[in-house]
């Protein structure tokens, strides 16, 4: 089964401190994707990585000061993504996985769903190679704008119906209420997203791109179907490995 990975910004950098990975928490993620890869079976790998430190100031800073994403802008934030994949791409190479960079401004024309040509990512998946794609700038017409790694992987998962979802992130799931106030805060598992996002009153957004609501919400605005979704902490060594097995997880599954 084909499966989609989100290695979130807040996970594979310092999102408090500019321009910082996390290179240890890299790694391991790496090493447990590619135990997984080596444990055998037809699986077709993406992987999708935030901005994290690297995307979200600069953007904020852009928008702030002048309202828009200018060109300058484009090129500044174009410049660090790449320059956080190259260090996440090279982490993956080192566990041996064979992660080849996509970047998404070179494969789409806007940043709503149908707006990207996915069939470089399926040929790719399709012998073998592991793409990765991460938030990116991309032009709008001849406007810059952002596109979340949070929409590529919806947008990946409905263009190649894909099956299963797995966000990587730094919290244990999707909690019903905010867990740094509330003790008796849970996290929502084995149900439907829909009765989540309704049993859910706490949407704290820590960044330009809109936090856990915003990533979840979209796949129903865009009436993906048949998919498992997890969110699981990836502080956690072997969460990810059990996500892509199928396995217990300290986090959130969920279906749409
Ligand atoms: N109900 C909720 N349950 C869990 N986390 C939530 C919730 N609402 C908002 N959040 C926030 O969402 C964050 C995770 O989303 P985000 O920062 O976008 O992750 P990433 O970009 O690394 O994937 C958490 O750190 C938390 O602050
Ligand atoms: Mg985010």
């Amino acid at each position: 089964m084909s499966v989609v990975i989100k290695l979130g910004g807040s996970v594979i950098t310092r999102k408090s401190e500019p321009f910082s990975t996390r290179s240890d928490v890299m790694s391991r993620l790496a090493d447990e994707i590619s135990e997984f890869l080596r444990g055998g079976g037809d699986h077709g790998v993406v992987l999708v990585h935030g901005g994290g430190s690297f995307g979200h100031s600069l953007v904020r800073e852009c928008v702030e000061e002048i309202g828009y994403v200018n060109t300058q802008c484009f090129a500044r934030v174009a410049f660090y993504m790449d320059f956080l994949n190259h260090l996440v791409t090279e982490a993956l190479l080192a566990s041996e996985i064979p992660a080849v960079r996509i970047p998404p401004r070179s494969i789409c024309w806007g940043v709503g769903f149908g707006e990207c040509d996915f069939s470089v990512v399926r040929r790719l998946m399709n012998s073998g190679v592991v793409p990765v794609l991460y938030g990116d700038v991309v032009l709008s017409g001849k406007e810059p704008k952002v596109l979340s790694g949070d929409d590529i992987v919806w947008y990946l998962t409905k263009s190649l119906s894909l099956r299963k979802v797995i966000f990587v992130t730094d919290v244990d799931g999707v909690y019903d209420k905010d867990p740094k106030l509330y003790k008796d805060a849970r996290v929502l598992s084995n149900m439907r997203l829909s009765d989540a996002l309704k049993e859910a009153s706490f949407w704290e957004v820590p960044d330009v791109t809109g936090g856990m609501f915003s990533k979840l919400r979209k796949s129903l605005l865009l009436d993906v179907r048949d998919v498992t979704i997890y969110v699981v902490n990836g502080f956690i060594p072997n969460n990810l490995l059990n996500a892509l097995k199928g396995k217990n997880v300290v986090g959130s599954v969920l279906w749409v």
